[in-house]
């Protein structure tokens, strides 16, 4: 099959659990936005069905969902170029997701690496949602016939996942109905680890806040982070290659070349031979002039959530324009009946 027939169409979403970090922006939300009218149609979500395969409290669920809308938003997601929703507000998400349930296979479900990684030895305490979860994934994209998604290194094998189900349902009932949608994987910094031990992924959970920067720090927390990030005592190598088994060294270099839009090699060329006491406020200089007045924007915005929730209900209504159609097709090739 082709992907010709298919309007080029990007889908990403981002799970509202916990608060937003750099990770989020430099692996995710900074790349969805230069995605923006770059040839695509851009479809953005808020994962929300997502967030609750573990526990979420009602309350901060609906705050969280508020603050990764905001999050986009801030950082130059505009709801009049791309589709700004979250998945709850359009139900066919899950009414495909069970129908993929019923396509992919248990075996296929039981080769994915992050949910053995998620479950680790309390494999049978988890929620069945979260086993089931690539498949839920796979009708986000599926429901809009995406071509394209954006994701982290770690979410490629549910995009192929998701290209196994869309190949099997077109098999099974005969059909040239779902694309095989590519992922989109590329850039520096698509990894951010944590600033205290670079070789670990920043998170939103870890156990110090000092070790990660949040969307919502303002320019002191900021600055005062990037100063105490953990490094070694060597200074900067004259090649990117001399940052090989420095993982601290490495990450702060790839987090400046994402932010400033350079190279990792065109920042080893220009701090060649830096020491900390040089490269660290230079970056630190950078991140707050990048970041600072997008945590800015998240604040305001957070401040008058009944905007940020009309953003959401209108990017909902466009986003099951099309979705609905898609949905009813699916249906008629299943042969469910609707009367
Ligand atoms: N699984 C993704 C993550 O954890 C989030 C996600 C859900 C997603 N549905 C998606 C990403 C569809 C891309 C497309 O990061």
């Amino acid at each position: 099959m082709t992907e010709t027939k298919f309007t080029p169409r990007v889908f990403s979403g981002i799970k509202p659990s916990g608060g937003l970090t750099l990770g989020n922006y430099l692996g995710a939300i900074k790349r969805f936005v230069g995605m923006q009218g770059a040839g695509f149609e851009t479809i953005y979500c808020v994962v929300d069905l997502h967030a609750i395969t573990v526990w979420q409290d009602p309350a901060e669920l609906k705050t969280a969902t508020r603050e990764v809308a905001a999050g986009y938003l801030a950082s130059g997601i505009d709801p009049e170029k791309s589709i700004l929703f979250n998945q709850a507000q359009v139900h066919e998400h899950a009414e495909l997701g069970w129908i993929f349930n019923c396509v992919a296979r248990v075996g296929w479900m039981n080769r994915m690496t992050q949910f053995k990684d998620k479950a680790g030895s309390n494999a049978e305490k988890v929620s069945l949602g979260l086993y089931a979860y690539p498949s839920l994934m796979a009708a986000d994209i599926l429901l809009y016939h995406a071509t394209h998604v954006p994701v982290g290194e770690d979410q490629k094998q549910h995009v192929e996942l998701t290209r196994d189900i869309a190949a099997k349902f077109n098999h099974d009932f005969k059909v040239d109905f779902f694309p095989l949608t590519s992922p989109v994987i590329e850039g520096p910094a698509m990894r951010v680890m944590n600033l205290r031990d670079g070789t670990k992924k920043m998170s939103k959970s870890g156990e110090s806040d000092m070790e990660r920067i949040n969307m919502t720090d303002d320019a002191d927390a900021i600055a005062k982070k990037f100063k105490k990030a953990r490094t070694d005592p060597e200074p900067l190598p004259e090649t990117l290659d001399g940052l090989k088994d420095r993982p601290e060294a490495r990450n702060l270099v790839d987090i400046y070349s994402a932010l400033n839009d350079m190279t990792p090699e065109a920042v080893i060329a220009e701090y060649a031979g830096a020491g900390w006491g040089r490269f660290k406020p230079a970056l630190a200089d950078l991140a707050v002039d990048k970041l600072a007045p997008i945590s800015t924007e998240m604040e305001r915005l957070m401040n008058d959530p009944a905007e940020i929730d009309r953003v959401l209900g209108r990017g909902a209504v466009r986003a099951r324009e099309i979705a609905a159609p898609i949905l009813k097709q699916t249906y008629d090739i299943v042969g469910l009946l609707r009367s």
